[in-house]
């Protein structure tokens, strides 16, 4: 089957079902939801949606960890709205890219209920079990820890012996070496590309192959272990394997989740010849004003500069993803600018992103400019991450926890997960019911119905600078040309392809800040294209920038 790599031209939205859209009234999003809101997405301009798990699941993390993967989570729908959800998706020019969450399993899923019976069940090796260390054997087999905090290891009464889970207890680790999971991930892939899925966005896909032996990692007190599993010994082999067997069959495309991936690896694992994965994401700049993407620290634009660059020089039989937020990070708007300036950051943080190279990712809430919710407390919590360290910090140094709960206010990833602001009515317009989770309360000025009023509007920007995108060679082959990569307030960068030009200056300060065209810089016309104050200069010019205003010229 030709690939016609049609996601080179796509925007894509991510959906999290759980928040997008409420039908029933039980207070949780699901899929008739999203089927209400199809016109809006068409609306926006958006050609490829992006849906987190919605496969059935307990919902330990929220989907991601699925007992079925060819059935639909009864609190989302049935297949047949699901199939309808696609049909209506595709009667509107939008493709759908699934989650694919194969790293592990839920504990419930039959293949694990059949693992954890006894030894020499057919599905004892789809898992990974081992006996304990210690004179008891109580001790984990190695110290590996779980990305959700606390050991990788759990220990099952059942057979005594412990099984592997690189997240919760409640998702342990296929077994890939085993050949038989191998043909199942394919025969689940072919599956949904059967019943019209157009692509996968694989979770933690490069956690996939382990080292033989599972040997211990180097020490590490946070995430301990990385270095026997981070793109495996097989993982080129695995998933080359799938490729053949399944994403090859079809015009589809596959994106895979990396975390702690460089932009060195990136070649290995996307370049089109090698037939594996067609593009990644990174969260290299996810570290601009975090460590490890979780500690926050300030940020700093040089830093988010640099890896940006970086990546828009992936060689040409390479393809970048474009995103600042999605379901695992908190908002972008109060990380990267004030909120006080909530139009003008939004808008520019819309034209830095979608100027690039790449395929760029909106994420449910982003394009009306959704922020962070003050002054969650625990029991607002909802996130299996932020509840383990809160508890974590509480049982081993309870001083910690309010250092805790400024980080969670910062990063958790709850932030992302409160409920899509459609109106001004009450819960949002999200749910006639009581919210799964609580709404933000700036729903009564954050919202898409409000914005759908008003032309200057950030949804109204996204769709400007969504259409501006579409079939605008420049903006999909052009070159990427940074200046003044050292400044701490501006963003300022040429895209060039075949004598058309772009030039893009935004300024994320606060403050005017003064831009002077680069010395040197030739060129004889402009022409203003997109711009997030309405009355910005017509011709690219030295000028005083005002907070957070981003321009775009057409220069010849
Ligand atoms: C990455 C997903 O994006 C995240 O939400 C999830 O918790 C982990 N993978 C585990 O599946």
């Amino acid at each position: 089957m030709e690939r016609t790599r049609w996601y080179k031209d796509a925007v894509i939205y991510q959906i999290y079902p759980r928040s997008f859209c409420d039908s029933n009234g039980d207070g949780i999003g699901d899929i008739r939801g999203i089927i209400s809101k199809l016109d809006y997405l068409k609306e926006l301009g958006v050609t490829c949606v992006w849906l987190s798990p919605c496969y059935k699941s307990p919902n330990d993390d929220n989907g991601y960890d699925i007992s079925n993967y060819r059935d639909i989570m009864d609190e989302f729908g049935t297949l047949e709205d699901w199939q309808e959800m696609v049909d209506g998706m595709h009667a509107r020019g939008i493709k759908l890219v699934m989650d694919l969450v194969v790293n592990h399993t839920s504990d419930e899923h039959e293949w694990f209920k059949q693992s954890r019976s006894s030894k020499d069940n057919p599905y004892r090796d789809y898992y990974f079990w081992r006996k304990g260390r210690g004179k008891d054997g109580k001790k984990p087999p190695n110290n590996w820890s779980s990305r959700f905090s606390g050991s990788a290891w759990e220990y099952d009464e059942t057979t005594g012996e412990f099984y592997l889970h690189l997240f919760s207890k409640k998702q342990p680790d296929l077994n890939w070496d085993n050949p038989k999971v191998r043909q199942e991930v394919a025969d689940i892939c072919n599956y949904w590309f059967e019943k019209g899925v157009d692509g996968f966005r694989c979770d933690v896909i490069i956690y996939i192959s382990k080292e033989a032996g599972l040997p211990n990692g180097k020490f590490n007190p946070m995430l301990c272990g990385d270095e026997h599993f981070v793109i495996g010994p097989h993982y080129h082999e695995y998933i080359h394997e799938l490729y053949e067997k399944s994403w090859s069959k079809y015009d589809c495309m596959t994106v895979g989740e990396g975390q702690g991936i460089k932009r060195k690896d990136a070649e290995s694992m996307v370049a089109e010849d090698r037939e594996e994965l067609d593009c990644i994401f990174t969260f290299e700049h996810q570290e601009c004003d975090a460590v490890l993407t979780a500690v926050p620290r300030p940020f700093k634009l040089s830093r988010l500069k640099k890896i940006l660059n970086n990546w828009q020089h992936l060689p040409d039989n390479c393809w970048n993803s474009l995103f600042l937020e999605n379901h695992d990070y908190s908002r972008s708007l109060p990380r990267f600018g004030k909120v006080e300036y909530r139009k003008q950051v939004a808008k520019m943080l819309a034209i830095v992103m979608q100027c690039q190279k790449g395929t760029p990712y909106v994420y449910q809430g982003e394009e009306i400019g959704m922020s962070n919710i003050e002054g969650l407390d625990r029991k607002d919590y909802k996130d299996i991450v932020s509840i383990n360290i809160y508890d974590l910090a509480k049982k081993i140094f309870p001083p910690l926890v309010p250092v805790v709960r400024w980080a969670l206010r910062k990063r958790a990833r709850d932030n992302a997960r409160t409920p899509m602001q459609w109106s001004a009515a009450e819960n949002a317009g999200f749910t006639t019911g009581t919210p799964w989770m609580m709404v933000n309360p700036n729903y009564t000025e954050v919202n898409v119905e409000q914005q759908q009023g008003d032309p200057d509007s950030i949804l109204n920007f996204y769709k400007k600078m969504i259409a501006y995108r579409k079939g605008n060679e420049v903006i999909r082959y052009g070159t990427f040309e940074e200046y003044y990569p050292k400044s701490e307030k501006i963003f300022c960068y040429e895209r060039n392809y075949n004598g058309k030009r772009l030039f893009i200056v935004a300024s994320f300060s606060d403050k005017n800040v003064s831009f002077k065209v680069p010395k040197g810089y030739a060129f004889k016309s402009s022409k203003l294209v997109l711009n997030n104050y309405d009355d910005a200069p017509v011709a690219l010019s030295s000028y005083v920038l005002r907070p957070y205003e981003a321009v775009v010229y057409e220069v010849e």
